[in-house]
């Protein structure tokens, strides 16, 4: 950031850059299943062959190449020479995001003759922040077609829900912090019902959700076998602040680092071609909010079978793979909870950090984060050689620590990890803030991490090679 004549703060071109970056990746993934369509059409501009999991690899070194799980997981890794001893650097973060989640029956008919949306949380949402807000529909819709059931990606591309909040006038305490109730509070209206006025695209008479999909997806509703679909929050990202210092948008925990982790890793990724031994691996995962133990997040044998798989090609031995975890490093990155402006007694009051202050290293003594003195250091040495601030985050002692992807896979690969993150305000609402510049340290930190290779030395330090 620079200093105009009034002395206030502005963002350089090349954080605006970023940030556009940022923004057309939220904008594109309202779902993990979008997110992760993106990062392979990203992934394929740039060279990445897709290795579907049901077929035999044949990794060669120098090679790009991408996997996916149930199209909503993603690993891409980079094959370096065979000449060194076989290494992982990898690095991971998470597409889901908290939402409401559409039940397979999704509407409720009534009162009157309003419809409604019958939905459940996914992951813990602010859930106040979703009300009165206008709102969409996104997800993947499994259709019948020429003979087979294809996956669809589908997205409303107008507004079509809003939750309405009780006015205050037929609830005097709604400002003393009543709970909302789950079942009834959250449903979000989608039609007037009883002839009310549609879209010009909502076939006629007929107002329910599946129609809308299966307009958007140019098929009959009978076609419609079943959905995966969420209420999302289409809101334009905006940059904001005295000093246009500030981002808000829906979804920057976990897309933030998802987009950096992809944009670090891309341009790494001639470099990692070139260097002895190491593999660059990236991946983007689905269900940390609902815990990662899923057929395709965090707990899932999708990392280990990968990793399995590159291993055995490189190092066909029987002892190869365990070899190769114990040189490897891993960078689980999740975003952090900033100093609130209003409630700084939140944070701890040594451990605080600050929007647009660097990427966060974050240490928990129960293993809610994995970061160690070892992985401390090391990573510290790569944001150093990167010149890339880095500030330090633990929760104060007497409020309990959330956890993220990094300590399961580090559990299940015995790989030493570092959880990061960047800093962020609101983490969990409908719309999150964080800072201009952070983005930019996020993936300039991970190009670094990308672009080194390192060894785990048998006496307990680490080596760097370049
Ligand atoms: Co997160």
């Amino acid at each position: 950031m620079l200093s105009d004549s009034s002395g206030t703060s502005v963002a350089t071109p090349e954080d605006i850059m970023t940030s556009q970056g940022l923004v057309s990746f939220i904008d594109a993934s309202p779902t993990p299943f979008h997110a992760v369509a993106e990062s392979r059409r990203r992934l394929e501009a740039e060279g990445f062959s897709f290795m579907p999991e049901t077929a035999s690899w044949h990794v060669e070194p120098g090679g790009r190449y991408y996997t996916v799980r149930n199209d909503s997981s993603l690993i891409a890794f980079v094959v370096g020479k065979y000449s060194g001893e076989l290494s992982f650097r990898i690095a991971c973060a998470h597409v889901d995001s908290p939402a409401l989640r559409i039940k397979q029956v999704k509407e409720l008919t009534g009162p009157g003759s309003y419809v409604r949306l019958n939905v459940e949380e996914y992951g813990s949402l602010i859930e106040r922040s979703w009300l009165d807000r206008p709102l969409s529909v996104a997800g993947r819709a499994l259709v019948r077609e020429d003979g087979r059931i294809r996956s669809r990606l589908v997205m409303l591309d107008r507004e079509a829900l809003i939750i309405p909040s009780v006015a205050i006038h037929l609830n005097r305490a709604v400002n003393d912090g009543v709970a909302l109730n789950r079942q009834v509070d959250l449903c979000p209206l989608l039609a007037a019902g009883g002839g009310g006025r549609l879209a010009d695209e909502t076939p006629k008479g007929e107002a329910s959700l599946d129609s809308l999909v299966a307009h958007k997806l140019g098929v009959d509703v009978e076609q419609l076998l079943a959905c995966d679909l969420i209420v999302c929050n289409r809101q334009q990202p905006v940059v904001w602040g005295a000093g246009g210092e500030f981002i808000s948008a829906p979804r920057l925990d976990d897309l933030q680092c998802a987009y950096a982790l992809l944009e670090g890793f891309l341009a790494a990724s001639d470099k990692c071609a070139t260097l002895d031994g190491g593999v660059s691996v990236l991946c983007l995962l689905d269900h940390e909010e609902v815990g990662s133990r899923t057929m395709k997040g965090a707990q899932s044998t999708f990392v280990s079978d990968v990793l399995q798989r590159i291993a055995y090609r490189a190092d066909p031995t029987p002892e190869g793979l365990q070899c190769a975890l114990r040189r490897s490093f891993m960078v689980s990155s999740d975003n952090a909870h900033a100093t609130h402006p209003n409630h700084p007694e939140l944070s701890d009051e040594g451990n605080r950090v600050w929007l647009n202050g660097g990427i966060v290293i974050k240490e928990n003594a129960q293993q809610r984060y994995a970061t160690d003195a070892l992985s401390r250091a090391f990573f510290s040495e790569i944001c150093r050689r990167a010149n890339v601030p880095v500030q330090h985050y633990a929760n104060r002692s007497d409020i309990t620590c959330g956890s993220t992807i990094g300590n399961m896979l580090a559990s299940e690969l015995g790989v030493l990890t570092v959880d990061v993150g960047a800093p962020q305000l609101a983490m969990h609402s409908a719309f999150e803030t964080a800072g201009m510049l952070d983005t930019d340290y996020l993936t300039r930190a991970f190009a670094a991490y990308f672009a080194v290779t390192h060894t785990l030395e048998p006496d307990g330090s680490i080596l760097f090679f370049a």
